[in-house]
């Protein structure tokens, strides 16, 4: 079989609610249109959704970029933004920094990343306060011992 990496890129624009979930729904009908599993398309968007939103939420810009090969998925969201001071406690279910007008909107529940994690069948998180905030969300395409793929 023919090896080749597929690569998708994507900008975020901090603060514009307007169009918060458009580039995850793109992705989403890309990933659609190249036969992936179904369950893993909805990991993969479910933890695309929430780290687009949180550089609408919390940072200024971001580019993702989405790797497809045979064997995994990786997402990778580098954004330039004010950067996490704490991973372990902003991880930390519940922990929001959100402001109040981005609670009205219905966000800031500090949910975000443990869903993330949750969705992830790898994570990493690197960060740099007053630079930005890069995370890997990595999804393996054949599980040992598990139907799905
Ligand atoms: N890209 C980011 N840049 C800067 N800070 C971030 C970023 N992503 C998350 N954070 C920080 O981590 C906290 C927790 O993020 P998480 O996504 O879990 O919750 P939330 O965005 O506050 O609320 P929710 O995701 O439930 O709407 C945020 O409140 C914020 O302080
Ligand atoms: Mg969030």
């Amino acid at each position: 079989m023919l090896e080749e990496t597929i690569s998708l890129r994507y900008k975020i624009a901090g603060g514009d609610f307007s169009n918060a979930g458009y580039a995850s729904s793109q992705i989403k009908k890309r990933l659609q249109k190249l036969n992936i599993h179904q369950k893993l398309i909805k990991k993969i968007v479910i933890a695309l959704y929430e780290a687009e939103i949180n550089v609408v939420a919390h940072a200024y810009n971001a580019v993702i970029i989405v790797n497809i090969d045979n064997d995994k998925i990786c997402v990778n969201i580098k954004d330039n933004g004010p950067g996490i001071p704490d991973i372990n406690q902003a991880m930390e279910k519940g922990y929001s920094t959100a402001s109040s007008k981005i609670r009205e909107m219905g966000f800031g529940a500090g949910m975000g990343l443990s869903n993330i994690k949750k969705n992830s069948d790898k994570l990493e998180i690197r960060s740099k306060v007053n630079e930005g905030t890069e995370i890997n969300i990595i999804n393996y395409r054949i599980y040992p011992r598990n139907e799905n793929n």
